[in-house]
Parts: C-alpha cells; sequence; structure tokens
C-alpha cells in the first residue's frame, strides 16, 4: 500500500541545497531565518496538498465520504483556503475558527461547528454565517440552541456527540461501556436526547451521530471498532423512534512520525479498515450506505510544518547535561512541557555535518520545564546557528501563548521557491494592544 505524508518526519520537499543548507519548498531555511527572523513557523504548500489528495485517494473507494479538517490543529486563512481548495470542509470549535474559515471563504454549508461548551455568542455566529451542522454535546445546549434557533426562525442540522466508550491510547485502546468523558452523550443517554429533539425541539433536525476517539493513533482496529457501534446505535435509533438518521462522523486521531520509533498507518490503511467495516456493517443491519463524515486535524497539517529557532547560550552542567538554548520554546511549542511529546530537529545551516554530542535543546522561557528536545544528537553547535524542528505544524502555533510577554511567532508559505508570509510577528504594540489603564493611574503612563 502506498505511503502517505503523515508517515514521514520531513517536509516532502526537504532536501540539502547546493549551498549545503536545508531547503523547504525550494527555499533555503537559512536566508527564511535572516528575512522574516526567528522563530518562525514555515508550511510547505506541497506537503499540506499531498495528504489532502492521498486522504481523497484513499476514501474514493467510498462515494459518500465527507473530509473535514479539524481546525484545532492549526487555523490560519490562508491555511484554510488552500485546505479548502483541496475539497475538504472543516470542523471548528470556536467563534475565532469560525470567522477564520469564513474569511478564508470556506462554503460554510460545509463546516461542523463542535466543542463541549459553546457560548451563546458562537451559536449565534454560526447560526448567522448557517455553519453546515452543529455537533450537539449534551442536554443543556439541545435546549440553548432549540431556543437560539427558534428565535431566528431557523431549523438546524445537528449531530449527537456521542462518546462511543472507546478509549485510545497510542498502541493499544480498551473498550468500556461508559467512559469518564467531558465530551458528549454516554450512549445510555442518546435515547432520551432523541425523544426531546423528535418531540420538543422542533427547530433541530437530527442527521446523525458524531464521535472521536482519540489523538495521535496508529491503530486501525479502533477505527473498525467505532464504525461498528456507530452504525449499530444509528440503526437503533431509526428503528426505535422511525427515523432515517444517514450520517455518521467517526472524528479525527490519525497519527504522525515524530520521531523514528513512530509507525502510524497511512491514509490509505486507514480508509481501507473504515470502508471494510462500514460496508460489513452495511451489509450486517440491511441498510443503505451512510454519508460518512471523517475530521483528521493532525496528520494533515503536522508534517507540513517545521519550526525555525537561532541557537544561543550554551551550559554544560559539570558532570552532566549539555544545554543549548533557542529563541523560542513552550510559547511556540508547548507540546513537550503539556505532554512530554518528542521532536526531531537537525541544524539547518550545516544539515549533513557528522553527529558529535548528546544534547538537550532549551527553550528561552523563565520555567525549569521548558524543554524542547531532551536528548538529540547534534553536531558541533555555534552560537547562530538554525536550528530546524520538524513536525511543528499541528497543535504549536494554536496552542501558542504570550508567556513571559514575548511576541508570538510569524508564520510563512513556501511552494516552488516562494515564501509569503501567513501570519505576522506579533510586535510589542501588539503585545500591549488590549491593555487598558484606568484614569486615575494615568499618569506618567504613556
Ligand atoms: N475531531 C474532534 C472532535 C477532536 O476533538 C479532535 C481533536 C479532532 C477531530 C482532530 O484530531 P487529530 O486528527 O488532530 O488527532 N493538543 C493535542 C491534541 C488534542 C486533540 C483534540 N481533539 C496535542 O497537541 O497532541
Amino acid at each position: 500500500m502506498p505511503n502517505s505524508t503523515n508517515q514521514f518526519i520531513r517536509p516532502l520537499t526537504t532536501k540539502i541545497n547546493e549551498k549545503g543548507n536545508l531547503d523547504i519548498g525550494g527555499c533555503d531555511l537559512t536566508e527564511l531565518a535572516d528575512k522574516y527572523g526567528t522563530p518562525l513557523y514555515v508550511i510547505d504548500e506541497h506537503t499540506l496538498r499531498s495528504i489532502c489528495k492521498d486522504y481523497k485517494k484513499a476514501f474514493s473507494k467510498y462515494e459518500k465520504i465527507n473530509m473535514l479538517y479539524a481546525s484545532k490543529a492549526l487555523c490560519t486563512i490562508a491555511t484554510s483556503k488552500i485546505i479548502s481548495d483541496e475539497g475538504f470542509g472543516f470542523d471548528v470549535v470556536s467563534g475565532g475558527e469560525i470567522y477564520t474559515v469564513y474569511k478564508a471563504g470556506v462554503d460554510m454549508r460545509n463546516v461542523l461547528f463542535n466543542g463541549n461548551n459553546k457560548s451563546v455568542d458562537e451559536i449565534n455566529l454560526a447560526l448567522d454565517l448557517e455553519v453546515g451542522r452543529i455537533s450537539v454535546d449534551n442536554f443543556f445546549e439541545l435546549s440553548l440552541l432549540n431556543v437560539l434557533a427558534q428565535s431566528k426562525n431557523k431549523t438546524v442540522d445537528i449531530l449527537l456527540r456521542v462518546t462511543p466508550g472507546i478509549e485510545c491510547h497510542t498502541h493499544e485502546y480498551i473498550q468500556t461501556g461508559n467512559l469518564d468523558s467531558k465530551f458528549g452523550f454516554d450512549l445510555t443517554q442518546t435515547d432520551r436526547a432523541v425523544d426531546l429533539i423528535v418531540n420538543a425541539y422542533k427547530n433541530l433536525n437530527l442527521k446523525g451521530i458524531h464521535a472521536h476517539i482519540g489523538s495521535q493513533i496508529f491503530e486501525t482496529k479502533v477505527y473498525e471498532d467505532e464504525a461498528d457501534i456507530l452504525i449499530c446505535e444509528l440503526v437503533r435509533l431509526n428503528n426505535k423512534y422511525g427515523l432515517n438518521l444517514n450520517e455518521i462522523n467517526l472524528g479525527g486521531g490519525l497519527g504522525v512520525k515524530y520521531t523514528e520509533n513512530d509507525t502510524p498507518p497511512s491514509t490509505f490503511e486507514i480508509a481501507e479498515v473504515i470502508i471494510n467495516a462500514i460496508n460489513k456493517s452495511i451489509e450486517k443491519y440491511k441498510i443503505k450506505p451512510p454519508i460518512i463524515y471523517i475530521e483528521p486535524g493532525r496528520s494533515i497539517i503536522s508534517t507540513a510544518g517545521v519550526t525555525l529557532y537561532t541557537l544561543g547560550t550554551s551550559k554544560q552542567v559539570p558532570n552532566g547535561k549539555k544545554y543549548f538554548a533557542v529563541d523560542g520554546g513552550m510559547a511556540d511549542n508547548a507540546r513537550p512541557a503539556m505532554y512530554q511529546a518528542e521532536y526531531t530537529a537537525v541544524i539547518a545551516n550545516k544539515p549533513d555535518a557528522k553527529a558529535s554530542q548528546n544534547v538537550t535543546i532549551a527553550g528561552r522561557f523563565c520555567e525549569s520545564g521548558d524543554i524542547l528536545i531532551k536528548s538529540i544528537l547534534l553536531p558541533e553547535i555555534d552560537e547562530g546557528d538554525i536550528l530546524c524542528v520538524f513536525n511543528t505544524g499541528a497543535y504549536n502555533y494554536s496552542m501558542a501563548s504570550n508567556y513571559n510577554r514575548v511576541e508570538k511567532s510569524a508564520m510563512v508559505l513556501v511552494n516552488n521557491s516562494q515564501s509569503d508570509i501567513i501570519v505576522y510577528r506579533e510586535s510589542l504594540d501588539d503585545l500591549i494592544s488590549h491593555d487598558a489603564v484606568p484614569d486615575r493611574l494615568r499618569d506618567n503612563v504613556e
């Protein structure tokens, strides 16, 4: 079976150029660092488009497939436009994500609004911009959504978010009757929810059910079980309530290769498992093929992204580790500190120099836990060298903060030897732009 981009550590266009520097999208990374400054997020358009195409091709054997991209992985106007052009809709979880994809010109009918505690303002925005589906998470939201839709004289198409009782760990999973999860309806609660929708909430139009079983998943069998559980539940609800629900959303979760130890399956393997499971269930329950949604985030955008840092100071702990500090860290990539995530990196201005030392890459933020890479083999390092960390496209910028009042980094898109800014670096004035000073404190304040 063919490989797909999520199985590579580096963007597809990565090479060493004639100057001996690392080059992505035809752009010399040291020149990008010079031109735009560091830390710098770089997104390779070719890699991003390739994985979208891989997904499309992989699922083309099933006619009624709807691909959504989970925007939480990375949500910018430019990347949304590319992903939309590749034929994806969007899973959004906030007013900010709704607004961004709207500004990217996305057809809002292909947007699903998801989340466990949507605000009134966010729901109103979704209704005003006519997002295609709202995935309803709990009883409170069913009632709220009905009231808000009624006040606008609208009927809204919804899915019920359920917890199917599959809990994934990266390599293994357990199945339990009811999970301790903050998301969605337990399967013992769906009857009551459907009862309310059918009999009381006249402005809600139930189309199907939705689940998401985890993230950075390497296991394919979980999807088989998930598809079967959701279809079984759909059939049960249809039979019990005389409905025609025909939409199943399987969520996201396909993993990526952060280090050589990671072995994610390809989009093609995942697609085969899902399509086979669905076809099996279609036969088992004797139903018409349902419309299947998938909503991957990480596997779409992670490999397309790298982050460039400038190496600065170093410290040798006597008889201990050698630390090298970069000019970014936990504020632009929270994942090592939050999840002990591991990354792979090379020095962009000497990518083929022989590794000679085991070092720790530290961030610049005031926290001992701000370590980007605990242990990595690198060549001799000089101050000013450019470190390229791979696979930072997903959940890096989208989880970035202004900790220590540091400006958020810029992002560039590279393609065919061209680089374009898609997120400007924040300025010092951006940082204080939302501060306000009460009049009584104004003396001496600029
Ligand atoms: N759909 C739903 C309902 C989700 O909650 C998520 C992710 C996705 C789709 C996309 O999952 P993906 O394909 O990206 O695995 N911040 C964490 C990841 C949190 C994922 C949350 N939900 C990280 O950096 O690893």
